[in-house]
């Protein structure tokens, strides 16, 4: 449905790009004509990952990275404008997180998952802004996050805050950094399909078809829809389209029940 040069000349570097929503991006932005570095924790993965990429024409590159040090996550956004002469778009799609009631949630998970999620982002932003704010189709910041941010996710504190956080530091950052020409969004995807995420939280515990009809539409989404949202953001499509949070979650929100 984009004309297949709509991100022609641009590099992005997605985070959490080995698998799931990350690697969607990355092989919708591979295919439009951008190069494209994808980065996580499982070198196996990546790997893997590069090889599907590099089937969809642009050039790919690979590095393990763990978005919680700061140290590796500068030295991505350096190999990446080392190898591809700039950096144009940066997607933080790396998360993580688990089940667990507050009361029964450690210290220690709690850091963990706003390590991930939320610091991991702020590192990322932190680290691109010199280079996002020298690129000459002005820079673009796409970071993943979940309505359940907004409405509360009992049972997932810490993602819930972590991902309320991120919507909360875009919007800040895209006043700050408009100036330089940096736009800066959110993509709030509802349940998709075919994730790690849904799989675990409703599929295998026998409440797929509950949560399909909790959505305004009566179904899952596709890794593809999210894929869609970022292509438009990342691109002139999307010009003009900043502290936005774009919700692509076929009327969850709107039409929220709680468990
Ligand atoms: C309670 C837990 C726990 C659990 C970990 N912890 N899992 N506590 N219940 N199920 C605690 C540990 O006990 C420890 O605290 C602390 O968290 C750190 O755990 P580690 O295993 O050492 O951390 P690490 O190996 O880095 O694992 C990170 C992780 C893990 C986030 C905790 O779940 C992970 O890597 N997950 C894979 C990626 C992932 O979650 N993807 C989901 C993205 S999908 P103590 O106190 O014991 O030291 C998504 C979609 C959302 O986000 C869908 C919305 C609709």
């Amino acid at each position: 449905m984009f004309t297949n040069d709509t991100l022609k000349g641009r590099t992005a570097l997605v985070t959490g790009g080995g698998s799931g929503i990350g690697l969607e991006i990355a092989t919708a932005y591979a295919r439009l004509g951008a190069s494209v570095m994808i980065v996580g924790r499982n070198e196996e993965r990546l790997q893997a990952a590069a090889e599907g990429l590099a089937r969809e024409g642009g050039p790919v590159q690979t590095r393990k990275c763990d978005v919680r040090n700061y140290d590796e996550v500068k030295q991505a956004v350096e190999a990446t404008v080392g190898r591809f002469g700039s950096l144009d778009i940066l997607v933080n799609s790396a998360a993580g997180n688990f089940v667990c009631p507050t009361s029964e949630l450690s210290p220690n998970g709690w850091r963990t998952v706003i390590d991930i999620d939320l610091n991991g982002t702020f590192y990322g932003c932190h680290a691109a802004y010199p280079h996002l704010k020298a690129s000459t189709h002005g820079g673009s910041i796409i970071s993943i996050i979940t309505m359940l941010g907004v409405t509360g996710w009992p049972g997932a504190a810490h993602a819930a805050s972590a991902k309320g956080g991120i919507l909360s530091l875009s919007r800040t950052l895209a006043v700050e950094w408009g100036g330089d020409g940096i736009r800066v969004n959110t993509i709030s995807p509802g349940p998709i399909g075919d994730t790690e995420g849904v799989r675990r939280m409703y599929i295998e515990a026998g409440k797929g078809d509950l949560e399909a009809q909790k959505t305004a539409l009566g179904r899952f989404g596709r890794k593809e829809d999210i894929a869609n949202a970022a292509v438009y953001l990342a691109s002139d499509l999307g010009n003009y389209v900043t502290g936005e949070n774009l919700i692509v979650d076929g009327g969850r929100w709107l039409k929220y029940v709680a468990n």
